[in-house]
């Protein structure tokens, strides 16, 4: 299935050759880390020199010299106006949905959606990565990074996503072990810290030691030392609270699909790394995650600590702002002053708190504001064209996939902006 993709990669085996030294601009979620270290790796194989810069997006500089191969990782496919202005060879490695023509001769644009495949949940910039990476040599070994970065981006192991861990299994780098999806560590720390599923125990000790009582498991006890029966008793509490919280339906499939383990990376629990990286990157330290996807066990101590405080800052960020949740007629939002959290926030609450309706969350950030929008197939509605619209009617930008968006805005329009989402929300749901 993957056959058109891999025919449009090979296009870009002519500019690597044409190049010795390569820029690199890659997103900095995992997606966009794991995507930039699996095309190093290919490239540092080839014997190839690069340098990698991570961006929030293309609103960003992009600065290169004419003679560079430039390749854009998890970004491009959005923005065909900025592409289209870089004037060196270009390669983009994208999955986001094309909204325009890219007007450049030079350029490879390796895109599931341009090869008849799907974008949002098949294939990740990972994974497309991985594709790539497959016809510039035998990278195979960087199949457990691919899914990474697919559940960094909540895709579904189905399409693109099953063949590359079905050919991570068959060429013997991944496992997958049945039961709940959770962090292999102690069940105490895994249940409290887990962002995915959310489970909403930090803050209320008590009501985990009774949880905990309740499923008759020791917290003390690692999470992959329990027995069948435990994990059993475990899975059915996990998903009975899920209900209770008032959880999408979607997130019972991704915790019950099993544990991806990556025989031979660092951090052997698939989501334990994607949380990591993903941390890494939330903390502008995208090399700590970037060097773990090198295999660079150097930073693995320190990648773990920023792991652990950026986890709980975020768990309490997520009890502070719960009752500032506001309601429009389509839509549910939170207005933040300040931080950086709004892209975890609005996964967070439209996940597990509010999946009937679109989740809009703002943080303001001196003239600017940064805007996340989730939502979910059984909305119906498509945030990346209100994120676009939205967004250019108050002179700023945005775009994204259906169920995930987000747009940068001036600060003093926020207003007007979350009228016009509403709006846009309501005439299509
Ligand atoms: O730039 P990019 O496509 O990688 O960003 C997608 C973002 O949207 C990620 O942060 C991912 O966690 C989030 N997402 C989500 N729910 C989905 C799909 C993506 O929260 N169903
Ligand atoms: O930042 P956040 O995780 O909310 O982004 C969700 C999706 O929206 C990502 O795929 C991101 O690339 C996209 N986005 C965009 N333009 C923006 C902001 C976000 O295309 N200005």
């Amino acid at each position: 299935m993957l056959d058109i993709l891999k025919a449009i990669a090979r296009e870009g085996i002519k500019f690597v050759e044409k190049h010795d030294f390569v820029r690199i601009f890659t997103h900095y979620d995992p997606d966009g880390i794991t995507a930039g270290a699996i095309i190093a790796t290919a490239l540092i194989r080839l014997g190839k020199d690069f340098q990698v810069r991570f961006l929030k997006g293309l609103n960003e500089e992009v600065e290169y010299d004419k003679d560079d191969l430039v390749i854009l990782s998890d970004m491009g496919s959005g923005y065909p106006d900025v592409v289209s202005k870089i004037e060196a060879d270009t390669i983009v490695v994208d999955h986001h949905i094309p909204t325009g023509r890219i007007e450049k001769d030079n350029l490879v644009h390796i895109n599931p959606h341009l090869a008849g495949l799907d974008g949002t949940y098949e294939l990740s910039a990972s994974g497309t990565a991985y594709v790539f990476a497959n016809v510039l040599g035998d990278n195979r070994d960087l199949a457990g990074i691919a899914l990474v970065g697919a559940i960094g981006d909540k895709q579904k192991m189905k399409g693109g996503n099953a063949e590359i861990l079905r050919e991570g299994i068959e060429s013997g780098y991944i496992e997958v072990k049945s039961g709940l999806s959770l962090h292999s560590m102690k069940v105490r720390e895994a249940l409290m810290l887990s962002l995915e599923p959310f489970l909403d125990f930090y803050g209320k000790e008590d009501e985990l030691e009774d949880f905990l009582r309740k499923v008759r498991i020791d917290g003390d006890k690692d999470f992959e030392e329990l027995s069948d029966e435990e994990m059993y008793r475990l899975s059915n509490a996990v998903a009975l609270r899920l209900l209770k919280m008032n959880a999408y339906t979607g997130v019972f499939n991704d915790i019950m699909r099993g544990r991806i383990i990556l025989k031979s990376e660092l951090i052997r629990n698939a989501v334990t790394m994607c949380d990591v990286i993903n941390a890494c990157g939330r903390v502008t330290a995208c090399s700590l995650g970037f060097a773990l996807c090198l295999r660079d066990s150097k930073y693995l101590n320190k990648a773990f600590e920023i792991w652990r405080n950026y986890t709980t800052e975020l768990l309490e960020r997520i009890n502070a702002v719960r009752d500032d949740v506001r309601e429009g007629f389509c839509i549910r939002y939170v207005i933040m002053s300040d931080g950086n959290a709004a892209s975890p926030i609005a996964t967070i609450f439209s996940r597990y708190f509010y999946p009937d309706k679109p989740f809009i969350a703002v943080s303001v950030k001196g003239e600017r504001a940064k805007v996340s929008a989730r939502g979910n197939d059984s909305l119906k509605v498509n945030l990346a064209e209100v994120m676009q619209k939205a967004g250019e009617k108050v002179g700023g930008r945005g775009g994204g996939h259906r169920v995930a968006a987000g747009a940068i805005i001036p600060a003093d329009k926020v207003e007007e902006f979350i009228s016009e989402v509403d709006r846009l929300c309501c005439s299509q749901g």
